[in-house]
């Protein structure tokens, strides 16, 4: 067991690991953070999306060894700290891009980090983002018009970046 540190949706922590161990693996399993779905469990379907470092990574590929000191974001933390909805979730709810809602958390997550690179995203640019993202409902128009909803918003209001305001 090795013991990493890293920050989990701006909380910064320490924890003991096997290094064996995937974070997705970490975060169902030891953190009950069972918000990330899995899925294929092979990097083909972004169920397992996370944030890391900015970025959206399929934790089911991220050896956990390789958390120390990055800045991961899941589902849990994409809320506001007042415990409402992200207006990205909002909007999912609002044009009924949530439909059997396994493939939500990941999609959410891949249009957050999509969103805080570029605030302003084509529909082409939208569907190229969410292209690791696989709904099994099929509900690509809805997931789509719902990103292109909040596009439209002033950057402060989509809350671009939240763990690096402090
Ligand atoms: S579970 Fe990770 S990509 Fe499918």
């Amino acid at each position: 067991m090795h013991k990493i540190s890293f920050t989990l949706n701006s909380h910064l922590m320490e924890a003991v690991v096997e290094p064996s161990w995937t974070l997705l693996e970490f975060l169902r399993d030891h953190m009950e953070l069972t918000g990330t779905k899995e899925g294929c469990g092979s990097g083909e379907c972004g169920a397992c999306t996370v944030i890391i470092n900015g970025r959206a990574v399929n934790s089911c590929l991220f050896p956990i060894m390789e958390a120390e000191g990055a800045e991961i974001v899941t589902i849990e933390g994409l809320m506001n700290e007042d415990g409402s909805l992200h207006p990205l979730q909002q909007a999912f709810l609002e044009v009924g891009a949530v439909q059997c809602g396994f493939s939500t958390p990941g999609m959410l997550l891949s249009a957050k980090a999509l969103l805080d690179e570029n605030p302003h995203p084509t529909e082409d640019e939208i569907r190229h983002g969410l292209a690791g993202n696989i709904c099994r409902c099929t509900g690509y128009t809805q997931i789509v018009q719902a990103v292109q909803s909040i596009s439209t918003l002033p950057e402060q209001e989509i809350k671009v970046v939240p763990w690096r305001e402090k």
